[in-house]
């Protein structure tokens, strides 16, 4: 006979059962986009403890041969430095099988000699699209209950999750680092052609930073305003030596070729499609807040955002570093200048963040005696 209020009871339990791994997937996958490796791994695993009540979670990641697993992150009853070679115990076996499993007398299975610290295991893949990066483990629920059904389909949707996106982020790290590459040997070759501009790269990437960080801007967009501001010179590769190299004042033509360097810098590098506005910010980065005075003539927010905070950081360097054709300012002096040229050369939003972040920075290293 049907119990209707048993019943009732059992679609009550499903259904928060349903919400539960629904809303859990959402937080994941809306915060798994842009973080790094080791923080999707230490959210995994927090996740991992708070949605399944458990003491122990760790996520563990295979080698490069492929022999080995070893701890990316762990909380609780683990042992960090424990390597686990291949074997046929149970979290290889869930890994080749890739199918998770649970254990609810760890002892009984005979592979006590890793893990006795712990009564019951459960273990989850982290497969990726491409391959298996480890696994997820999980160990001993704060009741004492043993693992359900239910648990195992939790943790295979958290792992499903993180495999993805740990392997996004290893893709991206690799693709990050080749392309960084790429462009620091480019500005290395621009660097090496011209005696005065020696390390203006990476300051005004570093200013940059600052500023937009000030500015509370995201990550991608950090990331897009880094490559812009180790990129933003990049034109200058076709100035004659000569005049980069002039020592001494530059006459009308010499300061035509220089000026055409943003828009030489947009079509070196026109062909990349996915730097569409890493090249409207390089092209654009000495134009005029006013409108007054810039290249191409854009004013106000015509002008990229990257680029109105390129402008600043690109002055501020220029100004505190020595030039051939004038002298170089005090940092206070430089900085005078900039709140002077607010609302005329300058984005006023942009100085106040300027402002923001250098005095922070001018305190920061007067604290630490620099
Ligand atoms: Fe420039």
């Amino acid at each position: 006979m049907i119990d209707p209020e048993k019943d009732l009871s059992l679609t009550v339990q499903e259904l928060t059962n349903a919400y539960e791994e629904l809303s859990l997937l959402y937080r994941i996958s809306e915060v798994f986009s842009f973080l790094s490796i080791d923080e999707i791994c230490s959210r995994i695993a927090n996740e991992a403890i708070n949605s399944l009540g458990v003491k122990t979670a760790a996520v563990l990641f295979v080698d490069e041969k492929g022999e080995r697993l070893f701890t990316k992150i762990s909380i609780g009853n683990w042992d960090r430095d424990m390597e686990i070679v291949r074997d046929n115990g149970v979290i290889w076996k869930s890994i080749e099988t890739r199918r998770p499993s649970a254990y609810c007398r760890l002892k009984e299975t005979g592979y006590d000699d890793y893990l006795s610290q712990l009564t019951s295991l459960m273990v989850c893949p982290l497969v990726g699209k491409v391959k298996v990066i480890g696994a997820l483990v999980i160990a001993d629920k704060e009741t004492g209950e043993e693992f359900f059904s239910n648990d195992s389909k939790l943790l295979s949707a958290i792992s499903a999750q993180a495999g993805l996106a740990i392997e996004n982020a290893l893709l991206y790290k690799e693709l990050e680092s080749l392309l960084l590459g790429a462009i620091r040997s480019l500005v290395k070759a621009l660097e090496a052609s011209s005696c005065w501009t020696a390390g203006h790269t990476e300051r005004v990437t570093e200013y940059s930073i600052g500023i937009g960080r000030h500015m509370g801007l995201g990550s991608e967009v950090i990331e897009k305003l880094k490559i812009s501001a180790l990129l933003h010179d990049i034109g200058k590769i076709a100035t004659p030596k000569e005049i980069l190299n002039k020592n001494g004042k530059l006459d009308e033509d010499e300061w035509i070729e220089i000026k055409r360097h943003p828009a030489l810098g947009a079509e070196i590098l026109v062909e990349l499609k996915q730097f569409k506005e890493i090249i409207l910010s390089i092209k654009y980065h000495h134009e005029h807040w006013d409108g007054k005075n810039g290249i191409f003539g854009l004013k106000g927010e015509e002008i990229p955002l990257m680029a109105r905070i390129l402008s600043v950081a690109d002055a501020f360097d220029a100004m505190t570093s020595d030039r051939p054709y004038r002298q170089m300012k005090s940092r206070e002096d430089a900085i005078i200048e900039i709140e002077r040229c607010s609302g005329t050369q300058f984005d006023p939003e942009v100085v106040n963040a300027f402002l923001l972040w250098v005095r922070g920075f001018t305190q920061l290293h007067q604290v630490s005696g620099f």
